[in-house]
């Protein structure tokens, strides 16, 4: 099997990697919307995520079986980890392609200092097939859902009428944060990420830093991916201070799945318990169910020790959905298994 860095495959290969992606999708995610139309579209797209993150933090790899393209794996230095991902036309990981992934994670390891690397996911193929070489289980992804038909429209109103007659607080609606909000929008943010690092029970401990660079990558980053679309309802003081933000994400490969997921709702601490984390969401979910007619339900990964989310959550309808995982491998871990 050869080992290709994505970015350096030549147009032959992209023919069949966009063919390899074609066949995952009718296989294993039939669901699914696989959107780019030809390989060139698909190469554009991809180098266009590519070339987002810098080189020396995040490489994709595509594995070549023969003649044919038969999967890929990528790993990212983030503020907090490395995280490394994979696909495969497999049900079964053969062992070569954990060793090469392996083996490809240790050299990152080292090269970065780090002594670990993390994968998730919610998916019970490849679940299956991170718990094979048996990492150890760092904790349940729990997703929550609510489902299109369990949207109370009236209840909805009644919280956002509530919270209305109450405040006067301008809020607006985004589909893209402009780049000239990043400094306001780092300030709401920034302390808040800090906050649930020292919250969150499995992160806690690891003392973590986040730099105001870190900030900015992650915002352009998350505005620039082009297989994603961000709605956001912001809520200001008056001041014109951000004091609140809920955002969603819809991918384009999964229009009916609207995502709380990997988006982001907070409320400075300051303005806290006065309803507007609860409204935020109100709003956008009626905003949604009013104008994107076509979703069958928004998903959201908060954990039930995130009490003030859940219990929003909770208040707004959705239930237990599915369970997903993360998974920790260590430096000894993979040195062992690849000396077996
Ligand atoms: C979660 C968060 C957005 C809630 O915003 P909020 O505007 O304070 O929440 P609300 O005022 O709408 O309250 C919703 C529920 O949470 C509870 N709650 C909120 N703040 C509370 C507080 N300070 N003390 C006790 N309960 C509180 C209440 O039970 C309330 O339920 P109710 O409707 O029965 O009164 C806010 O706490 C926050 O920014 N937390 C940090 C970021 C975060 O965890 N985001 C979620 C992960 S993406």
């Amino acid at each position: 099997m050869k080992v290709i860095n994505t970015k350096e495959l030549t147009d032959e290969l992209w023919e069949k990697y966009f063919e390899f992606y074609q066949k995952l999708y009718s296989k294993f995610y039939p669901d699914l919307i696989f959107t780019p139309n030809n390989w060139k579209q698909f190469k554009e797209q991809r180098l266009h995520e590519i070339n987002n993150l810098q080189n020396d933090k995040y490489k994709e790899f595509s594995l070549l079986e023969q003649d044919e393209m038969v999967g890929w794996f990528d790993r990212f230095l983030t503020p907090l980890n490395i995280i490394f991902g994979f696909d495969t036309i497999y049900t079964d990981l053969p062992d070569e392609i954990y060793k090469i992934i392996f083996r490809e994670l240790l050299n990152f390891m080292c090269d970065k200092n780090k002594t670990e690397v993390c994968c998730w996911s919610y998916d019970e193929r490849k679940l299956n097939q991170m718990v094979k070489p048996g990492p150890e289980k760092v904790e349940d992804y729990p997703i929550s859902a609510l489902l299109k038909e369990n949207i109370d429209v009236k209840l909805l109103r009644k919280f956002i009428d509530d919270f209305e007659n109450r405040f006067e607080n301008k809020i607006s609606f985004l589909k893209k944060f402009p780049a000239n909000l990043f400094e306001k929008y780092s300030r709401l943010v920034k302390p808040i990420y800090e906050e649930l690092l020292k919250i969150n029970p499995v992160l806690k401990n690891l003392n973590i830093v986040i730099t105001d660079d870190d900030m900015k990558e992650t915002f352009s980053l998350n505005e620039n991916l082009s297989y994603t679309t961000n709605y956001y309802f912001i809520m200001w003081n008056e001041n014109e201070e951000m004091i609140a933000l809920h955002q969603v994400i819809i991918k384009n490969n999964d229009p009916k799945t609207i995502r709380c997921n990997g988006g982001f709702t907070c409320v400075r601490n300051d303005n806290r318990g006065k309803g507007i984390g609860k409204y935020l969401k109100s709003k956008m979910i009626l905003y949604l169910f009013e104008n994107n007619p076509d979703f069958k339900m928004i998903t959201s990964d908060t954990m039930p020790w995130n009490k003030h989310m859940f219990r929003i959550n909770e208040e707004l309808g959705f239930k237990p959905f599915k369970t997903g995982a993360r998974f920790r491998f260590t430096k000894e871990f993979l040195e062992n298994y690849l000396n077996k």
